[in-house]
């Protein structure tokens, strides 16, 4: 890592380093797909949502997903009058809904229970969708596979075909779907949207709208075609408004942790290195127990290093990874493709500080966006 930006000695470690330029090329794709369409792109606020980046992630997008109020009271505060606010989540509760109905413009519901209780409700202040479950898994760990067996999330679209459930669609205008995770093959969204359209009988409800989630990676402009085809198929066939709602797409491999070797040893015969950041500032290796990418680390390589957490917890290690040259004491360690689903989810366990936030910025210049102290680990005791 000798040359490395990364070394910059302005960057306080542990940090969250999210690369502008890496979330722009994204965001341009996402310009890209509407212009060709006429189609809506959102940014669903759960992968990532330090506000300086979700004021970078603004001009670019319709508006912004939500999972909860909280995450609505924060789209409000960042987005224009001009911008929508979207939300879905099987926790809707009575006491918080008229907040939700006050703040959203596009209410999804998630079960047939929500849709009998709240639609009427819902679909006098906002536009009520429902989400279906497709019932097509893509998703082999069923950790993330919204069809897993008894979901939890969406109304069975077997349950509508067979009318094992009874549900009053005059209040529903839209449709919200989302059962994919880090994919790229967009045959897969073809299947799943083939598949809710055959089944549900549209004449039965005011239909103006179709989201289609999150769940898919962008990579690059001459892959979009077959996304294309499924939007406009969905607008002529329709006439609906089209949404999508990705998160780890922007985020995703634009964000790194940058930490630092703070001591290393031998144990049993293997360097340790401990570094300054724990596992809990990427909970996501240790929730589903893989080992995150480094930059400059191989497979081979003349130094070998256990890289660890600094936390009490023997767990708290990222894995074994190689080097050319060996580590010292402030040598700097890059996690990378972490920008999703870490920072929202990092907790501060043994009191360890949360990393800052940064942006590194065009001009290769890191932006400040987040820095924690310990008013606010107090704060929250
Ligand atoms: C309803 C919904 N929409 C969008 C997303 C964003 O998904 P991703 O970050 O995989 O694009 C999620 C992720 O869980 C989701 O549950």
């Amino acid at each position: 890592m000798k040359d490395s930006i990364f070394n910059n000695t302005d960057l306080i470690t542990p940090a969250y380093v999210y690369d502008q330029d890496r979330i722009i090329e994204v965001l341009e794709l996402l310009v890209d797909i509407k212009e060709r369409t006429g189609c809506f792109p959102l940014y669903s606020i759960k992968s990532a949502n330090v506000s300086g980046l979700l004021e970078m992630i603004k001009p670019y997008v319709d508006g912004f997903s939500c999972s909860s109020l909280y995450e609505v009271l924060l789209a409000k505060e960042i987005l224009d009058e001009s911008q929508t606010i979207h939300i879905t989540t099987p926790g809707y509760r009575e006491d918080e809904l008229d907040k939700i109905l006050e703040l959203t413009d596009y209410v999804t519901l998630n079960s047939y229970t929500q849709a009998n209780t709240y639609s009427e409700k819902v679909n006098k202040v906002a536009s009520c969708g429902i989400r279906i479950n497709p019932e097509i898994s893509f998703v082999k760990d069923e950790r993330y596979d919204p069809c897993r067996r008894y979901s939890k999330l969406g109304v069975s679209l077997n349950d509508i075909v067979n009318k094992k459930i009874k549900i009053d669609w005059q209040f529903i205008e839209g449709l919200h779907l989302h059962n994919n995770c880090e994919s790229v093959n967009f045959d897969e969204l073809n299947q799943s949207v083939k598949k809710m359209m055959t089944a549900i009988s549209v004449n039965d409800l005011n239909l103006n709208w179709i989201n289609l989630g999150g769940g898919y990676l962008l990579n690059d402009k001459s892959e979009l075609g077959p996304l294309i085809d499924i939007i406009k198929w969905l607008q002529d066939t329709y006439a609906v408004d089209v949404y999508f709602e990705p998160g780890k797409a922007i985020t995703g491999h634009a964000g790194y942790l940058i930490a630092t070797v703070i001591d290393h040893f031998v144990s049993d015969g293997k360097q340790v290195a401990v570094l300054d950041t724990a596992i809990n500032h990427l909970p996501e290796v240790f929730e589903y127990q893989y080992q995150p990418r480094v930059l400059d680390a191989s497979d081979k390589g003349d130094y070998e290093y256990r890289l660890t957490g600094c936390s009490c917890l023997s767990g708290d290690l990222f894995g074994d990874y190689y080097f050319d040259s060996s580590l010292e004491i402030g040598s700097r360690i890059v996690f990378e493709n972490v920008g999703a689903y870490m920072q929202v989810k990092a907790n501060m366990f043994n009191g360890i500080n949360l990393p800052a936030t940064y942006l590194l910025e065009k001009n290769k210049k890191f932006t400040l966006l987040k820095q924690y102290d310990y008013e606010f680990f107090r704060s929250r005791l």
